[in-house]
């Protein structure tokens, strides 16, 4: 169970005694169990979700099958109107257990967590339709009253509220105690992106239990899987090529790290610090999501720069320092057709844009600087002064916030800073080392209290890295001293 806090496995074993809790009425003598209609719903829930683990299956399909578990909701909601509480709970149980989890580690206690959620979430769907008079507006066995609509929408809904709220706290819960998401966010994000899936999922759960109780019985209620499951492998090749698109930009970024070896891991932390900015500013998932993509690409146009510039030690001329700088126009070009980029696009191109003007390539002063350029250069500037390279010793953490505070509103956005500030005294951050330089070459002493960005000549690591004050180029590509000097 590495790599899972101590607190997130405290919250799941508690979720994992709610659900016991909420199924162990179901075994006392007297509970009137349904347990045919039970075995048939958790069988159901558990071949339809089992697929995605099945190598033979993802073989066939081209691993295509729908592989986010939770496809399948539909049965669980079908299970809540048609079963008691705790036999619903105990139907999500088996169907959890068997379904994909995806991340390592610890993937036997993610199966555990996934079936406990479900079974309370089912429970809580369950008891929310008894209440509105559920099972009476489904109609009796064999159809002999037929369902009551659309009264018995009523009920249905109520379900999947229910459903949806316990999944999106549950789910709240342990993104707080695991990767310490505020969890107010979380659960406003969560519950937004779910509502609306779970509206379509209570739909064909009622369609299947309304089916379950018609004169035909539970053979036809299994009928509406074939279109579901045809809706999810169309959900499937989305998530496919969502896949494909993070995996290009991981080979982009370890393409950056491979040539750029001064600073390796810094995307992927710029890319971290960037999202913290970004969600202390209250930005949705998805835009979050492009904003982690522009920190982590931010400079992925250093492939167009010679290596022997980007690795050389002594201060750079002035040809060299022209060409390094281009590096955010060659990113931009690189990733220009690459649409899902959005926003990332433009941080790219105005990583090394100052609130002053006196950044590049356009000289951008203030509101030109589109935002997500504005939280990237924070984010930039915070990870360079925060890791040791071979060039320098890392500077502490409150001192590199003292440094960003004391260059906002010249460089830094002063919103972006003050999010990152406030990010950190929440998240706290680890300072990493990143050059792989022999261990026999000490880093150099730690730098005197002097202004965050690089000065003077400075390294082509210290330009690739480290947004400074210096020389900038016009629209027509003519290099001008700006304030400061330098880069
Ligand atoms: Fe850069």
């Amino acid at each position: 169970m590495a790599g899972i806090p101590r607190a997130a496995r405290a919250y799941i074993a508690g979720a994992a005694l709610c659900a016991a809790g909420a199924a162990f009425p179901a075994f006392l003598p007297g509970s009137a169990t349904p347990w045919g209609a039970l075995a048939l719903l958790a069988a159901l829930y558990a071949f339809c979700e089992w697929p995605a683990r099945c190598p033979l299956v993802g073989r066939v399909t081209g691993a295509s099958v729908p592989v986010n578990a939770g496809s399948f909701f539909p049965v669980l909601l079908a299970a809540a109107l048609l079963l008691p509480p705790p036999a619903a709970a105990l139907a999500a149980v088996p169907g959890a257990l068997v379904a994909g989890v995806g991340q390592r580690p610890a993937r036997g206690l993610r199966r555990v967590w996934r079936a406990a959620q479900l079974a309370v979430a089912a429970w809580a769907a369950a008891h929310a339709a008894a209440l509105l008079g559920g099972p009476a507006a489904l109609g009796g066995d064999g159809g002999s009253s037929g369902p009551h609509f659309p009264y018995v929408l009523l009920p249905a809904g109520a379900a999947v509220l229910a459903f949806c709220l316990v999944l999106t706290a549950l789910d709240g819960g342990v993104l707080a105690t695991a990767e310490r998401v505020p969890l107010a966010a979380a659960w406003r994000d969560l519950f937004g992106r779910s509502l609306a899936p779970h509206a379509v999922h209570g739909l064909v759960g009622l369609m299947m239990a309304v089916l379950w109780r018609s004169p035909y019985g539970w053979p036809a209620a299994l009928f509406v899987l074939l279109p579901m499951y045809i809706s999810c492998w169309v959900f499937a090749q989305y998530h496919r090529e969502r896949a494909a698109h993070q995996a290009t930009i991981r080979a982009l970024v370890q393409a950056v790290d491979l040539k750029d070896t001064y600073t390796r891991g810094h995307s992927e932390r710029v890319g971290r610090a960037s999202v913290l900015i970004g969600r202390e500013l209250g930005m949705d998932e998805t835009r979050l999501e492009i904003l982690r993509f522009a920190g982590t690409l931010h400079d992925v146009g250093k492939l167009g720069v010679p290596t022997r510039i980007l690795r050389k030690d002594g201060p750079l001329t002035p040809e060299e320092r022209r060409v390094i700088e281009l590096h955010p126009e060659y990113g931009h070009e690189m990733v220009r057709g690459i649409g899902f980029l959005g926003e990332a696009r433009a941080a790219i191109l105005h990583h090394h844009e100052r609130l002053d003007g006196t950044g590049y390539p356009y000289g951008l002063r203030g509101a030109q600087i589109p935002e997500f350029a504005r939280v990237v250069a924070v984010a930039d500037a915070f990870d360079a002064m925060t890791s040791t390279r071979s060039y320098s010793r890392a500077r502490p953490v409150p001192t590199a916030l003292a440094e960003l505070e004391r260059c906002a509103g010249s460089q830094f956005d002063p919103t972006m800073v003050g999010a990152l500030v406030r990010a950190l005294a929440r998240h706290g951050w680890q300072t990493t080392v990143t050059s792989d330089e022999p261990a026999g070459r000490p880093p150099a002493p730690p730098p005197p209290p002097a202004p965050a960005p690089a000065t003077g000549q400075g390294t082509a690591a210290e330009l690739g890295a480290v947004p400074s004050p210096g020389r900038r180029r016009t629209r027509k590509g003519a290099a001008r001293p700006a304030p400061g000097g330098g880069r």
